[in-house]
């Protein structure tokens, strides 16, 4: 491999490992909202206002987004560099699927990136939403109408499909990148790349699920 293709798996490698970190700390304080109502309206809205406030998260932010940003961008240019050195009417060699469907994957899971932001996101920075009874504004309220919305809940889960999918095969390829296995993973690479890359798809698909079918409790 030549030296740009190493620094560009590496960027794709590191920008993908700090949205896996954001991801895991996104779904844990999201899970505030499985809480009985009483209790996770007020702590879920003091935490996005908590958040809201926060150097810290601000710092986070910019880097989820630059992450974001790279990762896509990398991307195509490997994708670019791929096609450059195929003939058109070249077979696809090994490894080529993968990175398509991986590509294909990562688009669906960046769509709903783009539905999800505006459903949330936007509302609750530029929106015009309710207060809640101690004067914050009711982020719990939104994401309840939002996942009352069969719509939304169908998006929501199946792109968590995408997400999985693409997270069991991006954590792999993403520790070759790093060295941390050579040509075939390591049993506990192997073992542990599905593990996370369910657990984090599967409770980001339980929350729509659960607030669509059983509502506030
Ligand atoms: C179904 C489970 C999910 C729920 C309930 C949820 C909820 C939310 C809410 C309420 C916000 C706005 C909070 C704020 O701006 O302070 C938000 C922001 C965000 N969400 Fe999610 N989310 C979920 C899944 C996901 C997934 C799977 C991804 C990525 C693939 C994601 C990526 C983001 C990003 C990038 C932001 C903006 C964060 C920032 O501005 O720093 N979320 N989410």
């Amino acid at each position: 491999m030549t030296r740009g293709g190493i620094v560009y798996k590496a960027a794709m490698a590191l920008s993908g490992g700090f949205l896996v970190v954001f991801l895991l700390v996104h779904c844990l304080g999201n899970l505030q909202l499985l809480l009985p109502e009483p209790i996770a309206r007020p702590a879920f809205n003091a935490y996005a206002h908590a958040l809201g406030g926060s150097v810290v998260i601000k710092v986070a932010s910019v880097l989820t987004y630059g992450s974001i940003a790279a990762h896509v961008l990398v991307a195509g240019v490997l994708d670019w560099r791929h096609r450059g050195r195929r003939p058109s009417y070249a077979k696809t060699p090994p490894g080529r699927g993968l990175a398509r469907s991986m590509s294909a994957l990562g688009a669906v899971t960046l769509l709903f990136l783009i539905v999800h932001l505006q459903t949330f996101w936007y509302r609750f920075h530029f929106g015009d939403i309710a207060l809640d009874a101690a004067g914050r504004k009711d982020l719990y309220g939104v994401v309840l109408v939002a996942f009352g919305e069969p719509w939304l809940v169908a998006v929501h889960t199946l792109s968590m499909v995408a997400l999985g999918l693409h997270l069991q095969r991006g954590l792999p390829a993403a520790a070759r990148s790093l060295g941390i296995y050579g040509e075939r993973p390591s049993a506990l690479v192997a073992r542990a790349a599905p593990m996370l890359a369910w657990s984090v798809a599967g409770c980001f698909a339980a929350m729509p699920l659960y607030i669509f079918l059983w509502g506030a409790r």
